[in-house]
C-alpha cells in the first residue's frame, strides 16, 4: 500500500515547501493541490466545466503563482460541484507507489481522510504576509489583507472548509528556519514509518 502524507494550511503557512522536501527526502510524487484550483480558476468560462476538463498541461501555465490567481482559486474552489470534479485525480495521485505527499485545504480531512502521517501547518499573519510579499515582490500590509480574505472564504464555506484532521500534528513555522521546519516534518514521519 502506498505511504500518504497530507499537508494542510492557510497560503503561506510553509507547507510547499515542506511538502517538496519530504517528497525529495522519501522519494515520494508530490501534488500541490492548490495548482488544481489556480488553473481551474485561469481557465474562465463556467469553473465546473474548466474543472471537469482539466488536464495537466493547464497545470502548467505560468501564471498560476499570481495573488490574482489565487484569490480566483479561492473563489471557484467554494463551488461543490468544482471540488467534486478533481477529486479523482487527487485520488489517483495518491495512489502511486512508493507514496505521495499532498498539500491543500482538506487533504487529511477529505482526500485521504486515511493518510498514514496527516500535518497542519500554520505561521502568524505578519509572517505569512511578509512571505508572501517577498516571494511576489509586492506590498506586506496588501499580501496581509489579501491572506485573511483568502482565509477567512477557505475555512468559512460549507464544502470541505479549511481546518485541522483531528489526528492532524501541527507545525507552526512562524519562529523556525526552514531547516527546523523540515527536520521536524521529518522526524514525524519517521516516528509513524518506524
Ligand atoms: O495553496 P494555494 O494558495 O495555491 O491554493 C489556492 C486556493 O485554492 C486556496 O485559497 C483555496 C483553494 N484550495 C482548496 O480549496 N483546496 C485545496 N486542497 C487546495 C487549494
Amino acid at each position: 500500500m502506498p505511504f500518504i502524507i497530507a499537508i494542510d494550511g492557510p497560503a503561506a503557512s510553509g507547507k510547499g515547501t515542506i511538502a517538496r522536501a519530504l517528497a525529495d527526502h522519501y522519494g515520494f510524487h508530490h501534488l500541490d493541490t492548490g495548482l488544481l484550483y489556480r488553473a481551474t480558476g485561469a481557465k474562465g468560462g463556467d469553473p465546473v466545466e474548466a474543472a471537469r476538463t482539466l488536464v495537466p498541461d493547464d497545470l502548467r501555465r505560468n501564471d498560476l503563482r499570481s495573488a490574482d490567481a489565487g484569490q480566483a482559486a479561492s473563489r471557484i474552489a467554494a463551488i461543490p460541484e468544482v471540488r467534486a470534479a478533481l477529486v479523482d485525480f487527487q485520488h489517483r495521485f495518491a495512489a502511486q507507489e512508493p507514496g505521495a505527499v499532498l498539500d491543500g485545504r482538506d487533504i487529511g480531512t477529505v482526500i485521504c481522510p486515511d493518510a498514514q502521517v496527516k500535518l497542519y501547518v500554520v505561521a502568524s499573519n505578519e509572517v505569512r504576509a511578509r512571505r508572501r510579499a517577498e516571494e511576489l515582490g509586492a506590498d506586506p500590509a496588501e499580501m496581509l489583507a489579501q491572506l485573511h480574505e483568502r482565509d477567512r472564504r477557505d475555512r468559512e464555506r460549507d464544502t470541505a472548509p479549511l481546518r485541522p484532521a483531528d489526528d492532524a500534528t501541527i507545525i507552526d513555522t512562524s519562529h523556525i528556519s526552514v531547516d527546523e521546519a523540515i527536520t521536524a516534518a521529518i522526524a514525524i514521519v519517521d516516528r509513524v514509518r518506524g
